[in-house]
């Protein structure tokens, strides 16, 4: 028996988990996927989750998909445990990316004042779920896909006492297919160092079999088209000006362009929000079109339109993570964990998203050692700033939610802390439960 546990199972994501199981069947043989939802996402979950029965019917695999709202009888000895949910859904994103426009400040997902929020809303659901596993599923992983997917690991690991956690993310999967195309080399032969955090690493080396390319990398980055750029569907491109890659020595993933560049992104998002469509107002559009696909009896597959979002390839991120736990494989993959020592500047116990091991016993990080100068700052600052954040998440410590956005380089004035802040809180209350 091999049972696998989708919380947040309607989300329109879902359709590409299956089919990542559906191709890893093989290594990777799952009796039950469980995809678990609530309440208000009843509807979407009947659709997506017919659309899943259908696509394994179609694949003519032994694999039971259950749909349930019944999110205690689904963890019950579970092996695995994927988080993807999205706390007050869409209409919260649209709000977080939103109200800091207003105020002349950026708004994004994961990113600021609205990542940060993101943050105070999702850390308390998922501590809920952590306990239900501790009673119902104490030997399950917790693979997170939930965002601020780094934060949400700090919290589980901090104050979860509950260590087989792994955060995951697409943007190392999207470098990685980046260089394998730019080197002209099979993805399977690439393999990268990365600093940082979710969201905000840099890629400081790059091997092939091996051997370090780096220096083609760079060297070639000038010369670079921008559609061979490293970017994300959600994230408007802005190439590094060479001058930048060169003293840095390192590729930026392109989250940091928020912080390297804000006044361009700023400027760009502030057009958007004029026409009224942000980032989340747009996936909204998108996901009415995906749902009323997937309503349709005749699709056994995903459609290509999922391929407009800025997490495609989550499935793979996490099914390849799923099948070398499950087969103590050894292969290198990207993840949120434990530093473990794998940076020097960091306490073992901080969350970074870093290159790993993935044993059975979870990743072990690559050893990487100081973090180079130039790159140093803004990680340090994004990580007290996740610090604060997810103690205030759990603690309900306003003053330090506050004092967060304060320091935040994205929020560049005290008095705008607290008023968007407030704001914020007030648009939100009713999933804030610990202010
Ligand atoms: C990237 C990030 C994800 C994020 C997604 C948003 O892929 O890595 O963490 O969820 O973008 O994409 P969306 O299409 O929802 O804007
Ligand atoms: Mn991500
Ligand atoms: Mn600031």
């Amino acid at each position: 028996k091999l049972k696998i546990v989708t919380i947040g199972g309607g989300s329109s994501y879902t359709p590409e988990l299956v089919e990542g199981f559906i191709k890893r069947y093989a290594e990777l043989p799952v009796t039950e996927l469980w995809l678990v939802d609530i309440e208000e996402g009843r509807e979407k979950l009947d659709i997506v989750g017919r659309l899943a029965q259908r696509m394994v019917e179609a694949a003519g695999l032994p694999l039971k998909v259950i749909l349930s709202l019944d999110r205690k009888e689904a963890l019950k000895d579970a092996d695995f445990v994927t988080t993807q949910l999205r706390v007050g859904q869409l209409s919260a994103r649209i709000l977080d990316e939103r109200i800091p426009l207003t105020h002349g400040i950026l708004g994004q997902e994961t990113n600021g004042a609205g990542g940060m929020f993101k943050a105070l809303r999702t850390i308390p659901v998922i501590m809920e779920i952590v306990e239900d596993m501790k009673v119902l599923c104490p030997d399950a992983w917790l693979i997170n896909f939930t965002n601020p997917a780094g934060m949400v690991t700090e919290a589980v690991q901090r104050y979860g006492n509950f260590s087989k956690v792994v955060g995951l993310c697409n943007v190392p999967v999207g470098m990685k297919k980046s260089m394998a195309k730019q080197l002209k080399a099979q993805e399977e032969d690439i393999a990268m160092e990365i600093v940082g955090l979710n969201h905000h690493f840099f890629m400081t080396d790059v091997f092939e079999k091996g051997q370090s390319r780096m220096k083609e990398i760079l060297e070639g980055y000038e010369k670079l088209t921008p559609e061979d750029e490293v970017s994300m569907k959600n994230i408007m491109t802005i190439p590094w000006t060479k001058e930048l890659v060169r003293a840095l020595a390192a590729i930026p993933c392109p989250y940091l362009s928020y912080y390297f560049y804000p006044q361009e992104q700023l400027q760009h998002q502030l057009e958007l929000f004029a026409t009224h469509s942000v980032r989340a107002e747009f996936v909204k559009g998108v996901e009415d079109e995906l749902f009323a696909l997937y309503a349709q009896e005749e699709l056994h597959e995903k459609p290509k339109q999922l391929e407009q979002r800025g997490g495609a390839h989550y499935s793979d991120a996490a099914c390849s993570l799923i099948t070398s736990i499950y087969n103590d494989k050894g292969d290198i993959q990207y993840v949120n964990t434990r530093n473990a020592g794998a940076l020097t500047d960091f306490p073992e116990d901080t969350i970074i998203e870093v290159a790993a091991k993935i044993t059975k016993d979870g990743p072990v990080p690559i050893p990487v050692g100081a973090i180079p100068e130039a790159l140093k700052g803004t990680i340090h600052t994004i990580k007290s700033f996740e610090r604060m954040t997810v103690e205030a998440a759990v603690t309900g410590n306003r003053d330090l939610a506050i004092a967060a956005l304060t320091l935040n380089p994205l929020v560049p004035s005290g008095a705008l802390a607290v008023q968007v802040f407030d704001e914020l809180y007030e648009a939100h209350k009713a999933y804030l439960p610990q202010f």
